[in-house]
C-alpha cells in the first residue's frame, strides 16, 4: 500500500555514491529529503540534481539531509555525478542511492506502472526528525520538480510544527501566516502571538509570521 502522511519512513539498506546508506541511522535527529529520479544520464534529472547540489546551504541551513535515488547501478551514478558537475556548474554534495534491485523504488511505491513500468516516477518524501512522512509530492518524468517549493514546504512544515499556525496560499517564508480554527481562548491567543492578529473572519486570523521579531 502507498505510504500515507504520518506513516514512518520505511527503513533500508542500499548502496549510494557515498558508501552504504541505512536510512534511519544516516537521517539521525534531523530531517530528511528522499527524491527519486527516473534514469541517469537524462536532462532533466541533470538539472535537478544540480539545483539541489547549489542548495546545500540552504538544506543545511534547515537541518535537512537530502537523498537522492535512481535505480541504475553505482557504476552509472558514478559517471553521471561528472556529467552534473560539469554541465550544471557545481558539485553533487549529496548520496545517490543505486537501486538496480529497486528495494528502495518499491518500499516508497515510486513506480507507477500506469505511467512506466521500468522507471520511477519523480517522487519527493519529506520525512520529519521522528522519521514520519510529513508531506510527499509526485511528478511525472516529463515535468521538472520546483526546489523552491520543496525547501517552502520544509519551512511550513517546521514553522507550523512550533507555533499554532497554518501556511496560506503561495506562503513564503516571512510572510504573514494563519492561526489555527481551534484556538480560541483569548488569553492564550494574546500569550501566543502578542503581535496581535487581523480577524479576516473568526475562521480567517491573519498573524506575523511568530519566530520573527
Ligand atoms: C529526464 O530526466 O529528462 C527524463 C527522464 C525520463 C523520461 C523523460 C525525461
Amino acid at each position: 500500500m502507498a505510504l500515507r502522511l504520518g506513516d514512518i519512513a520505511p527503513d533500508f539498506v542500499q548502496q549510494s555514491t557515498a558508501g552504504e546508506i541505512k536510512l534511519h541511522e544516516w537521517l539521525g535527529e534531523g530531517w530528511g529529503v528522499l527524491f527519486s529520479h527516473p534514469k541517469d544520464f537524462t536532462p532533466v534529472c541533470t538539472t535537478e540534481l544540480g539545483a539541489t547540489a547549489k542548495l546545500a546551504e540552504e538544506f543545511k541551513r534547515r537541518n535537512v539531509k537530502v537523498l537522492a535515488v535512481s535505480v541504475d547501478p553505482l557504476e552509472s551514478h558514478q559517471k553521471w555525478v561528472g556529467d552534473i558537475n560539469e554541465t550544471q556548474h557545481t558539485t553533487v554534495n549529496f548520496p545517490i542511492l543505486a537501486d538496480p534491485d529497486r528495494k528502495v523504488s518499491d518500499l516508497y511505491d515510486m513506480i507507477h506502472p500506469n505511467a512506466n513500468d521500468t522507471f520511477t516516477v519523480r517522487s519527493v518524501f519529506f520525512i520529519d526528525p521522528k522519521k514520519k512522512v510529513r508531506a510527499t509530492i509526485t511528478y511525472p518524468a516529463s515535468t521538472g520538480r520546483n526546489f523552491d517549493e520543496i525547501l517552502r514546504v520544509i519551512d511550513s512544515l517546521q514553522l507550523t510544527d512550533h507555533y499554532s499556525v497554518a501556511t496560506p496560499v503561495n506562503w513564503k517564508y516571512g510572510e504573514d501566516v494563519i492561526i489555527v480554527p481551534a484556538l480560541q481562548d483569548p488569553e492564550v491567543l494574546k500569550q501566543k502571538f502578542p503581535k496581535g492578529y487581523t480577524a479576516v473572519k473568526p475562521y480567517l486570523r491573519i498573524t506575523p509570521q511568530p519566530d520573527l521579531k
